[in-house]
């Protein structure tokens, strides 16, 4: 069963290192964007609606560089019918700015109402057949495919299937990108006790469009929280450097949610991404830029499942 997702409009790729905008930003980049940073990632849900002088900010970036959106609230794994209305305006949106890429947490935040936080979808085999129809869906009306990432969790009740074999299930199902966020594939081995090497051996090259990489806050030696709050910690830097050799040379986004310091600090930290990807030109088993495989949902190259 095939979606019905079609290419987005011809949009040109996003590469190399990108850095998520936050209004307080805005400023110091519509002055200059420093080099190492060569796209832009926002919440859609924080600036599709904004008028006036941000509004006016925002459209000058996004006619003067690539962006790429990342939702927060579409809760693809929620009970409740999904927001079909809310999809339009994010396609309104995506097409209004030219954004390159959606992507989405494989989680859910809503049931009878909006729940502030990303909770895990259990994995189930039933789960995997209801979140993957809802994300066609969602592909299918704004014609283009969307990504969906690997979430951190803390509690997996009912769980039928390893974390991985979901999030394989959900990807070949929904013939849906992935958004492989390394600091959540670390956070969560260290919570649950598995080898982040062997989870990152094993998510299907073809479906990484673009990484995540962040900081988080150590609770305990058995517990991190993904805060989005902290300098990315060597053990992350050193799973990158791991993906790259892997994957190649990724599009890769740092988040940085709070504590955010001032911009020079942020951009050493997109350099460094620059820096190992450099180091990685060619991965073992490459994968494109995001738009080059994102556009052809119908071309999308099978799977190919890497033990
Ligand atoms: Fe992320």
């Amino acid at each position: 069963m095939k979606s019905k997702a079609v290419a987005a409009e011809a949009a040109p790729t996003v590469s190399g290192a990108g850095l998520g905008l936050r209004r307080e930003l805005v400023a110091p980049l519509l002055e200059r964007v420093p080099e190492p940073i060569g796209f832009f990632e926002v919440a859609p849900e924080n600036w599709m609606e904004l008028g006036g002088k941000f509004g006016k900010q925002f459209r000058t970036l996004t006619e003067r560089h690539p962006f790429v959106t990342h939702g927060l609230s579409l809760s693809l794994g929620s009970p409740a019918p999904l927001d079909t209305a809310f999809v339009k305006r994010v396609k309104k949106f995506l097409d209004a700015h030219r954004i390159r890429y959606y992507s989405e947490h494989l989680s859910y935040c809503s049931d009878d109402g909006h729940l502030y936080d990303l909770m895990p979808i259990p994995f189930t085999e039933g789960a995997v057949k209801h979140v993957a129809a809802r994300i066609r869906r969602v592909q299918d009306i704004l014609e283009r495919e969307i990504a969906v990432e690997n979430v951190s969790y803390y509690a997996a009740p009912g769980a039928e299937m390893t974390e991985l074999e979901f999030l394989n299930a959900v990807l070949e199902r929904a013939n849906c990108g992935l958004l492989l966020d390394v600091n959540n594939v670390y956070v969560n081995s260290v919570n649950h006790r598995y080898d982040p090497r062997t989870f990152l051996d094993g998510v299907p090259a073809q479906r990484v469009r673009y990484l995540h990489v962040a900081g988080h806050y150590v609770e305990a030696e058995d517990l991190r929280v993904d805060t989005h709050g902290a300098d990315v910690c060597d053990p992350v830097w050193e799973l990158l450097d791991y993906t790259y050799a892997k994957l190649g040379p990724v599009p890769t986004l740092l988040e940085r949610d709070f504590n955010i310091p001032p911009l020079p600090i942020l951009v050493r930290e997109v350099e460094h991404v620059r820096e190992l990807q450099g180091k990685n030109p060619v991965g073992a088993a490459s994968a494109a830029t995001v738009a080059a495989e994102a556009a052809p949902t119908r071309a999308a190259p099978a799977i190919r499942r890497r033990a």
